[in-house]
This record gives C-alpha cells, structure tokens and sequence, in this order.
C-alpha cells in the first residue's frame, strides 16, 4: 500500500509517518506545500526521510494560493462571522487538491492528514479530496490512533523521532493569509492575549504615531498596486503584512463556532487580509447601486459559510463565484487607507465605474437634484407606516 500525507514537519505528522507505515505496512510519500508559512522546507524534507518517508515532495504553492484561493476570497469580502478573514481555512482545500495530484502521480491507494476530529480542517480536506476523487482512501491517524499527546511523545522517542524540546505554548497555523493561533492560556476566554502570541503586529500601543496612508488600487476587484506602483501578488500580500502589521493593524480575537459544534476562542493576525477586504468593500459601495451590495452581502456570507465548512467542491461555491465575478469586473479605482495605531480606515476612494454623482449630491447650486419631486415621494414612501400606526393605536 502507498499513502501520501499531508506532511507539515511537526509532531502530530511527524509521529504518523511513522504509525501509518507500521499499521498498514504501508509505503509513506510526505507531501508539504509552501502557502506562505516562511519555515525551513529543507529540514521538514530531511526529518520526513529521517523518520521513514520513501519520497517527499515539497511544493511552491504560493502563487496558485494567492490567484485561486485567497484572490476569490478578496472578492467575496470574506470574513467568517464577521471577523475571521479564513486563512487556514482557504489553504485546506489546496492541500487537499495537491495530495489528490500526488496520489495519482504516485499511484497511490489512500491520502491521510494529521487532522484531529475536533478541528474544520478534517472536513476541508477529506471532502475536497472525496469530490476530487471518491476512490482515493483518505486517512486521518491523528483521529484514530488514541494517543494522547504524552503518549505520542513517548511514541516519538520509542521510534527515534525528532521532536522539538520546547514544548509549545499554543497551537500555530499560517499562511500568506494570516497567522493562526489557538490553545494554552488562549483556552480561557476571559484571559487577555499575552504578547507572545503575536508575531506579524506590534501592539497599537507601541504603533508609529504618524498615521500612514496608502493607495491600494483594485481591477477586476483584486490589488494591482499599491502607491502607484505595480506589484505582483505575492509581494503585494507580504508588503501589507508588514506595513498593516508594523501600524498595530490585523489582530483579531473570536469567539468562534466550528461546523463540528464546539464554541471556541481563536485568535488571528491577518493585517493585509484586514487592510484589503477593508478597503475592497468601501470601493464596492463606490461602484454598486444599494440593491447590488444588499444582495452581495448575502452572497459574501454563504461564500464564507460554504469555504470555513469545507466545502469548497460545492456546485454552490462555483455559482456563486460566478456572479461574485461578474460584480466584481466594475470594482476598479484606487483606496487610500490610513493606518494608524491599530485601526485601518478608508479616507478616500476613486473609480471610473463610480455611481457617485457630485451633481445630485451637492448642497451647492450646481445640484441638479429636483427638490420638488421629494415632495410626493415622501407622502408616497411613508404611505403604509403613517397608515399602519394609525390602526396600532387602537389595540
Ligand atoms: N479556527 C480556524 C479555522 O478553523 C483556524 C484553525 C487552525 N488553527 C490553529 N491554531 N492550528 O479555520
């Protein structure tokens, strides 16, 4: 049997090479996909054949990820609940699609995943492969195996795996989207997030205290450049991280529903995802008329529901793609944003497709707005609450 896994170099994926290979005697191909995450892809590679791997594979995703996954998701304004800009979760099923690829170059019988049974990520990734290819077996050791997690280390060390000695504080995902942390003191949700938790942000407090204010200019509803200047996506991306991010700009604290059912605390650093969703929203209420953006808005939270809940192969998610495309050909023009201390605030807009009329909207004379015609249309627009608050009176 051949098993390619989704291999990201730390304990959990570490320990199933290892265990899947003596369970089903099983030949062990270890896949890690750079999204984003800047850690040492050499060392993951060399502990992966360390351990037991026959071939590993590590891929340069970051282009696919930003083009397919992360650019969509800037078209959708996506934010889970309002607040999670679905990092982790867009990465998911990418690595789903990668491990489907693989397992057939390879031919290989089953995929497997170090997902645990309590997390979304095991529904993103065994569905996106199930739709991609229902033959594949698809294994998750982390959910089956039963060990806890002193019982894993002492596993580990029984099989001569490498673990890292300073036991980690919380639990850490990221990705050119956003930083994810979870689990230690975080647990509590009364408790203050130490500093130690963020990495990408300074703290508001300790912000620059000159605002700075940058141009971000969208076409096809996508950043092409910031400044003035071009960019490709990548650099874009990493660029707003670190100014969003030395300006205080992308900390978030949730209280979050998993689709399994359990409530819990994350915490996020997402300063570019923050900064542009901010920015592509504002230029949206520039360009599209009022019932546009309502049923948009819509639209922007399924789209958010379907990708957080692992269903990124749903028909559904390709329709809505559709039309959130066609909305987005007119959200073109250029942003400015201020930063500053922690709070990203749009301060100015611009778009050839803009709505904005400076005639009507004027109280100088130059305003071609009719007054007159307000007249009627009150009396008509208030017909029925007028009417209606009459007859409350009597019960
Ligand atoms: N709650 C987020 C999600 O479901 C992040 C999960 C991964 N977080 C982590 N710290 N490992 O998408």
């Amino acid at each position: 049997m051949k098993i390619v896994l989704a291999y990201s170099g730390g304990l959990d994926t570490s320990v199933a090479i290892k265990w899947l290979n003596e369970k089903y005697n099983a030949e062990i191909i270890t896949l890690t996909l750079d999204v984003g995450q800047k850690e040492d892809f050499k060392s993951i590679e060399e502990k992966a054949y360390k351990i037991g791997a026959i071939k590993h594979y590590t891929i340069d995703a970051k282009e696919e990820f930003v083009r397919d996954y992360i650019f969509p998701a800037i078209k959708a304004n996506a934010m889970y609940e309002e607040k999670y800009p679905l990092s982790t979760a867009l990465s998911r099923p990418l690595i789903a699609k990668k491990l489907v690829e693989i397992a057939h170059k390879e031919g290989a019988d089953a995929v497997a995943h170090g997902c645990t049974g309590k997390g979304n990520d095991q529904l993103r990734i065994e569905i996106t492969v199930r739709a991609l290819d229902p033959s594949l077996k698809v294994l998750a050791p982390t959910r089956d195996w039963g060990m806890s997690r002193d019982q894993e280390i002492k596993y580990a060390e029984k099989h001569n795996i490498p673990i890292s000695k300073i036991s980690k504080k919380y639990s850490i995902d990221q990705n050119l989207w956003g930083r994810s942390i979870e689990g230690g003191p975080l647990e509590d949700p009364w408790n203050i997030p130490e500093e130690d938790v963020w990495e990408w942000t300074v703290s508001p407090e300790k912000a620059p205290n000159e605002p700075k204010i940058i141009e971000i200019e969208f076409k096809d509803g996508v950043p092409i450049k910031i400044d003035g200047k071009a960019m490709d996506p990548l650099s874009l991306i990493n660029y707003l991280n670190e100014i969003a991010g030395s300006h205080g700009v992308g900390r978030i604290d949730h209280m979050e529903d998993r689709i399994v059912g359990i409530k819990s605390r994350e915490v996020y650093e997402c300063p570019a995802a923050i900064t542009i969703i901010e920015a592509h929203k504002d230029l949206e209420k520039l360009v599209l008329n009022r019932r546009e953006i309502a049923f948009k808005r819509i639209v922007d939270n399924e789209w958010a529901f379907l990708v957080y809940a692992g269903l990124w192969e749903d028909p559904l998610r390709y329709d809505l793609d559709a039309f959130i495309n066609k909305v987005n050909e007119r959200v073109e023009g250029i942003v400015r944003v201020k930063l500053y201390k922690g709070s990203v605030m749009v301060v100015g807009r611009q778009s050839p497709y803009s709505i904005y009329d400076i005639k009507t909207a004027t109280y100088e004379s130059i305003s071609t707005f009719d007054q007159t015609l307000s007249k009627g249309f009150v009396s008509l627009w208030g017909l029925q609450t007028v009417f209606s608050r009459s007859k409350m009176k009597k019960v």
